[in-house]
């Protein structure tokens, strides 16, 4: 017979090597990011949030787009505000889409959020906006540029 202290620290060992490994992954998913996006990864501060949920002026109608949506911040906070419009998160870093998707889900299982939020693995260059009443990016100025530019092309072949 195997003696319980000993199937109590075969179950400890097992939590540790899979926290300590989760770690080392998501270290190395973080360093990684610059492999993967020229803008890095720099969430937005929590307390503006509020600001731009304002500034956006979302409706139920209301679909919202982030570019380079991050760790999910700005779509979470506007869905818990307005739950009736639909949101959709444009991130190609692998790091921040798992904190993202981490996020999105933890608030589902809470029950704090009934969101139609969809995160997307994808770069911002390709996404068919055409659904988009609102467009949300929090980058650095030539890649908002380059943004912009696209939008305004996508808009002219309309
Ligand atoms: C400054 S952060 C902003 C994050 C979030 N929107 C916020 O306000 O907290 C920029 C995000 O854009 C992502 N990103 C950069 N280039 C991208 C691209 N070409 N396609 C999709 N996402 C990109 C980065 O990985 C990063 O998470």
């Amino acid at each position: 017979m195997i003696p319980l202290l000993s199937v109590i620290h075969f179950i400890a060992l097992a939590f540790l090597i899979a926290a300590y490994l989760s770690i080392l992954i998501l270290s190395i998913m973080y360093l990684a990011t610059p492999l993967f996006v020229r803008v890095p990864y720099i969430p937005i501060p929590q307390e503006v949030l509020e600001n731009i949920f304002i500034a956006l002026e979302l409706d139920n109608a209301s679909t919202l787009y982030d570019m380079g949506s991050g760790d999910g911040r700005v779509l979470i906070y506007a869905a818990e505000q307005m739950p009736g419009a639909k949101y959709f998160g444009i991130e190609k870093a692998p790091f921040p889409f798992v904190i993202a998707t981490y996020n999105l889900y933890s608030r589902k299982l809470l029950k704090k959020l009934k969101p139609r939020i969809v995160l997307l693995r994808e770069d911002f260059f390709d996404p068919d906006l055409s659904r988009a009443t609102h467009i949300f990016a929090y980058l650095f100025p030539d890649a908002m540029d380059s943004v912009l530019e696209r939008l305004k092309k996508s808009a002219a072949s309309k």
